[in-house]
């Protein structure tokens, strides 16, 4: 179900903060820190935008910021770490000036034994809240300063999809829009459906339509995030898959490119691939995780495919579409596996020749299967697989560059590089570099690469 009617009574509490920000704080500032994957940058483009709507200036410098927000991720232990580190920072500024709002948000905060240590522990943190309830924060803003007391909000009543909340982009030339929120699959290692709640999809129509406001706005490069995108369509009252909407979004009139991440091969169709082959705005780049290149782990991780049938995906993709990147990410150390099995994944990396890998090593979740699962390889000894790896990938990425050298792309100017040069991306997702007048941002050129020294390097043709 979609829902404006839930937004509606947030726009109250917008108009009700206002006038109390401006008897604060004069010009308030915001400064929102992102952590995680792309659907918490997109979650935080949403709270700036609504902060934006309050009256906030938003500002990168947590030092003036009056309302400083972290948007956590908790897919890792290392992740959680930062930003509890990071919080702790802030308990010197808010000393300094007590009113300060601090706020932590995102899948860390959805998990109750989270709430609790930040409740007992970090007394200076005004509002926690999860990804259940993104769409409220200027309602707990506006309490906050209304004197209530610290706010805890981890309620999962509002299942349906939260339409009309403002947005502020990060990027003007390329943009994120979210087509499905949660995810089902419950992999054994992973924490996202447990923060993130059951898979739903957005209605088609508001999709096409935001779409249709990001080539408008002048963006060039849309990504269209989800899960599990693959599964687009279930639940809804329209007749419609992934690969149907690939095809209305390739066919809204203009210049500009669509990506999407992340696919799951379990549902990764010959129809979405001949469709991503036809469609001629759809980027010829598919991220496609394997997480480990033995049947057995894959198994025990509930991934619902085999290493053949990954290869066979890859071998399709091949087929239909030559010189597709390939990107993937690939899990070290899973309890139970042996160091034959890690053997497969090597071998799996160097049969696809992926262009470059998401690398983690296992880290135990608490709530997920695999947290329970006995696992006799020390941290030590993953440590030593994982450079393996590294070492496994780090030439056939260097051969594929090679590859790109003297051949000629169409190519998207995405920003100035440090050294004033223009950094612009191929349909596969590939950074190139460049002598060009700025403004070139955001026009599609033709390029042809001449060199590779850091990066690839080209000239304009
Ligand atoms: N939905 C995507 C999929 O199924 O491929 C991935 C989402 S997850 C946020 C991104 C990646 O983090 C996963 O593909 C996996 O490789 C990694 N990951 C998730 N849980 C992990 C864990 N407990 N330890 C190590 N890596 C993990
Ligand atoms: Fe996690 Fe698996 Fe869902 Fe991806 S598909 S978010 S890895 S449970
Ligand atoms: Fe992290 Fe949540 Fe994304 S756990 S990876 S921010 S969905």
């Amino acid at each position: 179900m979609q829902d404006y009617a839930i937004f509606n009574e947030q726009q109250v509490y917008i108009e009700k903060a206002k006038p109390l920000l401006e008897n604060i704080y004069g010009a308030p500032k915001a400064c929102v820190n992102t952590f995680g994957c792309q659907q918490n940058v997109s979650d935080s483009e949403h709270f700036k935008g609504m902060l934006k709507a309050m009256g906030y200036e938003i500002t990168e410098n947590v030092e003036e910021a009056d309302f400083i927000l972290f948007n956590t991720c908790a897919v890792r232990e290392h992740a959680e770490d930062r930003v509890y580190g990071n919080i702790g920072t802030i308990k010197k500024l808010k000393a300094a000036r007590k009113n300060i709002i601090l706020a932590v948000s995102g899948c860390m905060a959805q998990q109750e034994i989270v709430a609790n240590k930040i409740k007992k522990s970090y007394p200076y943190v005004d509002i926690v809240f999860g990804t259940h309830n993104i769409h409220r924060l200027p309602e707990f803003i506006y309490k906050r300063l209304s004197g209530s007391g610290r706010i805890f909000e981890r309620s999962t009543t509002v299942t349906e999809i939260v339409e009309g909340m403002p947005v502020l982009r990060d990027k003007s030339v390329k943009g994120w829009l979210p087509i499905m929120y949660g995810c089902n699959n419950f992999c054994t290692y992973c924490i996202v459906p447990y923060v993130r709640g059951r898979e739903r999809s957005r209605a088609s129509a508001q999709i096409i339509k935001e779409a249709k406001e990001m080539v408008a706005s002048g963006i060039k490069d849309i990504t269209l995030l989800g899960q599990n995108v693959n599964s687009y369509g279930k639940g809804l009252n329209e007749d419609i898959n992934f690969a149907g909407l690939l095809r209305k979004i390739n066919d809204i009139p203009g210049d500009f490119r669509i990506r999407f991440m992340t696919s799951h091969p379990k549902d990764c169709t010959e129809e979405l691939l001949t469709t991503m082959s036809e469609c001629s705005k759809v980027c010829k780049q598919l991220h496609l995780p394997f997480q480990s290149g033995s049947s057995r782990v894959l198994k025990a991780m509930n991934r619902h495919y085999d290493r053949q049938t990954y290869l066979n995906l890859i071998k399709k993709a091949k087929a239909l579409m030559p010189g597709i990147t390939l990107t993937s990410d690939v899990i070290v150390g899973f309890p139970g596996e042996t160091y034959a099995e890690f053997c497969q994944t090597l071998s799996l990396i160097k049969e696809v020749r992926f262009n470059s890998l998401f690398t983690f090593i296992f880290s135990p979740r608490p709530g997920t299967p695999a947290w329970n699962m006995p696992d006799n390889v020390s941290r030590a000894e993953k440590g030593k697989w994982f450079n393996e790896l590294l070492l496994t990938q780090e030439p056939i990425g260097k051969e594929l560059e090679q590859e790109m050298l003297g051949k000629a792309y169409k190519v998207l100017c995405e920003e100035l590089g440090k050294d004033g040069q223009i950094i612009a991306k191929t349909d596969g997702n590939i950074a190139v570099e460049f002598n060009g007048p700025e403004s070139l941002i955001g026009s599609f050129v033709n390029i042809k690469i001449t060199g590779i020294n850091g990066g690839l390097k080209a000239t304009l043709i």
